[in-house]
């Protein structure tokens, strides 16, 4: 049987889970709330149950989750009351501004019994996918270095996402998403983490930042995320043991360049500019295979599934409890980072 679902906040992405459930094979809409009435009227025009306050949708038996889809400083207050009204709770991202607000949520959830979890719905992202099925695949061997960037050139949206006092910035935004995938890609033990950030176009929030995060193993990270970039970088480059990975754009295949023999003795010096090289000389397809690799395929609502099947028993959650903490963890110490301008030691155990 389908479970109900209320959605808080019914602006830009609680429009987004509103439409997913209409369509869904697990969850129904019971309905929205919104604090700004003109949200409620655009629900009820489309057809949807507009709840007149948040204490109507925890009072409603019939509402099995809530998904909390308001501005990032207030998920917590209404994650704790639905949890405490005995609902299952979805989060947005990033589902909080600190680890301590996160471990109220977690140990909220506990006491309750019931599911909580954040959206991180860029787990189920093509070319995230497409990098994991490749180091899985292992055939170009161990990671040594993932890089992963998001460049656009239209600023932050010019909504709460610019003041602090909302949780705005791109750290928060872009860099939440980008540290979770990360974190599914390289799931060593981290060292350090070093972040720089950008104020290009807002004094108040980060509008860009690049983070390095230097993994026990030796193996780095680095995520970069920026506003004011006509020209975009690669989506995803990775260096490994045995080849180079490279996803150009999101649209885009994967491809590959596999290494089949490292040493060359003969290599023959290649002029470039003003001179000539053998380091730079190109490789050839003896010691050097190039394949693009197939799209994987992916349902974002595979989230909501895996919810429903969690919360009867069926199923672990997929975002965990202890890797949205560890997410917060790391852009904690991102903003340390920035602020000092130093590298920050990561301690796992905190
Ligand atoms: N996972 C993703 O891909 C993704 C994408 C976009 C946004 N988000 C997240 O979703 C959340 C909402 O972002 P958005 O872009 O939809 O913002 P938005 O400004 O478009 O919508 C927020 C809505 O919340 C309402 N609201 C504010 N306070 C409220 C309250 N106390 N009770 C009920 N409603 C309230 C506002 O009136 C507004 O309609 C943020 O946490 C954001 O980070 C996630």
């Amino acid at each position: 049987m389908k479970k109900n679902l209320a959605v808080i906040g019914y602006g830009g992405q609680g429009g987004w889970h509103a439409d997913h459930a209409l369509k869904s094979d697990v969850v129904s809409l019971a309905g929205i709330y919104d604090i700004d009435p003109k949200r409620a009227e655009l629900a009820e025009s489309r057809g949807i149950h507009a709840y007149a306050s948040l204490e109507e949708v925890l009072a409603d038996p019939a509402v099995d989750i809530v998904t909390v889809a308001t501005p990032n400083d207030v998920h917590k207050q209404i994650v704790l009351d639905s949890l405490a009204a005995g609902k299952n709770v979805i989060c947005e991202k990033p589902v909080e501004m600190s680890c301590a607000a996160v471990d109220e949520m977690i140990a909220a959830a506990k006491a309750a019994g019931k599911l909580f979890t954040v959206h991180q719905n860029r787990r189920w992202d093509v070319d995230f996918l497409a990098m994991k099925q490749i180091i899985e695949s292992g055939k170009i061997g161990e990671t040594i270095r993932i890089e992963s960037r998001i460049h656009g050139s239209r600023g932050i949206p010019s909504d709460w996402r610019c003041q602090k006092e909302h949780g705005g910035g791109m750290i928060l935004d872009w860099g939440v998403h980008l540290i979770d995938q990360m974190l599914q890609l390289i799931p060593d033990e981290i060292d350090h983490v070093y972040c720089n950030v950008t104020h290009i176009t807002n004094d108040e929030v980060d509008d860009g930042f690049g983070l390095t995060i230097t993994f026990k193993t030796g193996k780095t990270a680095y995520i970069e995320v920026g506003t004011y970039n006509f020209i975009a970088l690669p989506r995803f480059y990775m260096q490994s043991q045995h080849g180079t990975a490279l996803i150009r754009d999101w649209r885009e295949k994967a491809q590959v360049a596999h290494c089949l023999h490292w040493h060359e003795s003969d290599v023959m010096p290649v002029q470039t500019a003003a001179g000539i090289t053998k380091t730079m000389a190109p490789r050839d397809s003896v010691t050097m295979e190039t394949y693009e690799v197939e799209r994987p395929s992916s349902d974002v609502h595979d989230f909501y599934r895996n919810v429903c099947a969690a919360i009867d028993g069926r199923e672990e959650q997929i975002v965990k409890h202890c890797e949205i903490r560890r997410v917060m963890k790391v852009m904690e110490a991102a903003f340390a980072s920035a602020e000092s301008g130093l590298p920050v030691a990561f301690d796992e155990a905190r």
